[in-house]
């Protein structure tokens, strides 16, 4: 197995980053460039862009993963990188460039699902060992982000990983509706920070938010899925009913002004009703997670569930399932706020059981935008 050194690279989305980790879960280096700041002057993710910086960043960012790691690219056992799901044009920069580095190298290639990549995140710094792992069954896995809303469950048997997707949203992802709800009310992208912070100043109980119940699934086979298009809209409506399109602007235009607005500085331009109004959203979608969650681990009795991506930064999100995992005698864990978001730490992770399995990727692997797990 040589040193165990996987390189890991990611490029789905607005972040390249490179990671140098050992059999699976110590972490050397975890190198991330964001492009968040050029992004956010157009209020999301533009792909052309995006592209365009992974090429930029991706040979500083890799040859920093090395650096940090204290090791030679030759020490390297195993190039991973992220196949999908995501950007096309940005997922095939570092594609592109993991195959060169892997074939100069004389090393394998191996392909990583970018929502494996996050479940991972948890997994590798678990204290428990694969073998506790796998004795006590599997692990309810929600992949909560910008892109994804997902429901999995995660089994390990003999060294190998298998996911069955148990439920997803059907049309926006939850860090999707944060970074809406958050531009409706002319608060900075992306939104789920802000949002997050500024909930702690309103009423979660001032606008009473409902979802209807979606389930695509069968009776013997449920699906545990999720919408959040429906409160976005029910958000803006609120906006239009309650008057407060002029406010929001002069927020917009104040905010435009500043180059780093504090929580301070943006507290300072809300008012009370919009406060509630945030307070009220950020509840309405944590207990909807929650909820489904929390009913996928009773019907499929799982002990165990772990929660990641961007929105596993969420504070309330992290001590609502804290609280309702422990009424329930459940565990949850959640990663480190560095390893929540998007990373190639979590990739290596994930590709070092594949590695173990021999499971490598050849020269014609291209990026697939939808790639779907389990
Ligand atoms: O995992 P990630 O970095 O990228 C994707 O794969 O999408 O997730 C980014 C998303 C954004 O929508 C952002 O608004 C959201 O995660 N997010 C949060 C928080 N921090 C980031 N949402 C709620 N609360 C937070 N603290
Ligand atoms: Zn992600």
């Amino acid at each position: 197995m040589g040193n165990g050194l996987i390189l890991g690279i990611e490029s789905s989305c607005d972040e390249t980053a490179a990671a140098v980790v050992r059999a699976g879960s110590d972490v050397l280096s975890n190198v991330v460039a964001t492009q968040m700041q050029m992004h956010a002057l157009y209020g999301g993710v533009v792909p052309e862009l995006a592209s365009r910086e992974h090429l930029r960043n991706i040979v500083p960012v890799v040859r920093e993963s090395l650096r940090q790691a204290g090791i030679e690219a030759k020490d390297v056992d195993a190039v991973a990188v992220t196949a999908g799901p995501g950007l096309a044009g940005a997922l095939l920069v570092g594609i592109s460039y993991a195959k060169a580095y892997a074939y100069a190298l004389g090393k394998p290639l191996i392909a990583v699902n970018h929502l494996e990549g996050h479940i991972h995140a948890v997994l590798m710094e678990g204290s428990e060992s694969a073998g506790s792992m796998e004795s006590e069954g599997s692990t309810l896995a929600l992949v909560v982000s910008g892109g994804h809303t997902h429901l999995y469950l995660a089994s390990l048997d003999q060294g190998i990983w298998s996911y069955r997707n148990v439920g997803r949203t059907v049309d926006d992802a939850a860090g999707e509706a944060y970074d809406k709800v958050a531009k409706l009310l002319g608060l900075g992208y992306p939104g789920g920070p802000w949002v997050d912070r500024l909930s702690a100043f309103g009423n979660p109980k001032a606008v009473p938010f409902r979802f209807v119940e979606i389930n695509r699934g069968t009776v013997d086979e449920p699906s545990f899925d999720f919408s959040f298009s429906g409160i976005k809209t029910a958000v803006l409506r609120y906006i239009e009913t309650h008057g407060m399109k002029a406010a929001i602007e002069e927020r917009r235009t104040a905010l435009e002004k500043m180059a780093s607005p504090t929580l301070e500085d943006v507290h300072a331009l809300c008012d009370a009703e919009t406060l509630d109004l945030i307070a009220s959203f950020q509840a309405a979608v944590v207990g909807n997670l929650i909820r489904q969650t929390m009913a996928a681990a009773q019907h499929f009795d799982v002990k165990r569930i772990v929660v990641s991506g961007g929105v596993a930064a969420n504070r309330e999100l992290r001590s609502r399932f804290e609280t309702e995992a422990g009424k329930r005698g459940l565990t949850v864990r959640f990663p480190a706020a560095a390893m929540s978001t998007d990373n190639a730490a979590m990739i290596a992770a994930a590709a070092w059981p594949k590695f173990a399995q021999g499971e490598f990727a050849g020269p014609a692997l291209n990026a697939t935008p939808q790639l779907r797990l389990g």
